[in-house]
């Protein structure tokens, strides 16, 4: 039956942590998937999280099945945690939130419900250059794809006139990708003041704005200031979608806990989409697991825990930061005379090393020299000689660099850059 089925290429972010786990060198790195590790590179379970699970674990809550939009309690604290639990929208139930199977489960959702019934054209603008898996999130369902500049590789910093330029030329009633914060791959966001404008030229264009939120806290280590974007397309009167992902602001990476939301014209609006919603999601999985959102909720909803995990976000953040800091310091240390300073100038998990947005989109040939940053070549030598894996489009994340390993990645970047 399937030998015409081809092999396919791996993950361009998940196969990555496949080919680091083949790799017996004992010093070798994963930098390729966006996981926080502690400052010994190992897995870090939040202590927030363990308190919740405790707690959970003293209940003896029972395991039926949640509903089909998921866990309630969940839905109405995520979306709290993105617009302000006391946002008017909520007040007046113009929110539609369903738990969703985490971040990528949560657009899945978006996708599939946008193909079917979005008005405007069946197109979505993403920012170049996007999480490699927005694409075929969008493609899977049969929706064509275009992009916006968004990353400026002689800055490496934002595309302000180039983004408010093709977005001005995006066809009235589409609807446009945005990165609520800590943009995935760049680590470049806009300012406030960018996204003041970027929302009055949405709303001139009609634009419908779906917000990508899975680092919320990553940006800034506060979750009220990374919701900026969100919050203020709201006070501008955009109805937005938004999927939001618990797996890195709370690590619960393989719990699967995140939601996704669309915000309504009314009340009875909001049921209809809601019953259309549930009816896409119950041949799809049915209903979503429980014990994530049920240490979302917990946390959420206790006010002990909650202020723990605020401060474990931070800590996170912190620790970031710090690494972004050190790699720089010590690559200077190293002798490297090449101008790094956009390692700390980013923000949130990753480090992007600045290649054009055509070469994200395999326009141009792979290895052309970059504005700034590492070639393709570079990339590829640094996990050849090194041991030190990336995603090949220069993207490192800065989360799983330690105290123990920041000297030793900045000697292989060094070697490989000179
Ligand atoms: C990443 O970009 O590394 C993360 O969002 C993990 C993933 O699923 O790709």
């Amino acid at each position: 039956w399937w030998s015409g089925v081809e092999m396919g290429p791996p993950d361009a972010i998940l196969g990555v942590t496949e080919a680091f786990k083949r790799d017996t060198n004992p010093s070798k790195m994963n930098l390729g998937v966006g996981a926080y590790r502690d400052d010994n590179g190992k897995p870090f379970v939040l202590p927030s999280v363990r308190k919740a699970e405790e707690l959970i674990l003293s209940q003896k809550l029972d395991k039926e099945y949640l509903p089909i939009s998921g866990n309630a309690d969940f839905c109405k604290k995520a979306i709290g945690l993105a617009l302000g639990d006391d946002h008017p929208a909520l007040a007046n139930g113009l929110n539609v939130t369903v738990q969703g199977i985490s971040g990528t489960g949560a657009l899945r959702i978006g996708s599939t419900f946008l193909s079917k019934f979005f008005p405007g054209p069946k197109t979505v603008w993403l920012p170049a250059p996007t999480w490699g898996n927005h694409v075929p999130i969008f493609k899977h369902v049969n929706m064509d794809v275009q992009q916006y500049r968004y990353y400026d590789p002689k800055t490496c910093g934002f595309d302000y006139n180039g983004a408010l330029e093709d977005i001005r030329n995006i066809p009235e009633n589409s609807l446009i990708m945005l990165h609520a914060c800590a943009h995935n791959p760049t680590g470049v966001d806009p300012k406030d003041e960018h996204w003041d404008e970027l929302s009055k030229v949405i709303k001139q264009r009609k634009l419908l704005p779906f917000f990508d939120m899975a680092y919320q806290g990553f940006a800034s280590g506060d979750v009220a200031k990374d919701a900026y974007a969100v919050r203020k397309f709201l006070d501008d009167g955009h109805n937005i979608c938004l999927s939001q992902s618990f797996s890195k602001n709370m690590g619960l990476y393989g719990e699967r806990a995140g939601a996704f939301s669309i915000i309504c014209g009314d009340k009875d609006e909001a049921a209809r989409v809601l019953s259309q919603v549930k009816i896409l999601i119950r041949p799809l999985y049915s209903n979503p697991p429980l014990h994530g959102s049920r240490i979302v909720a917990t946390i959420l909803n206790t006010p002990e825990l909650h202020s723990i995990w605020l401060n474990d976000v931070k800590g996170m953040a912190d620790r970031i930061i710090s690494m972004r800091s050190k790699l720089k310091d010590n690559l200077e240390k190293e002798g490297s005379v090449r101008n790094w300073s956009h390692i700390t100038e980013q923000i949130g998990m990753f480090c992007f090393t600045g290649m054009t947005p055509q070469q994200v989109r395999g326009e141009e040939q792979i290895g052309m020299f970059c504005f700034t940053g590492m070639t393709p070549q570079q990339v590829e030598k640094l996990t050849k000689d090194h041991s030190v894996y990336l995603t090949k489009d220069g993207r490192i994340s800065v989360a799983g660099i330690a105290s123990t390993n920041v000297d030793y990645l900045a000697h292989a970047m060094h070697q490989v850059t000179k």
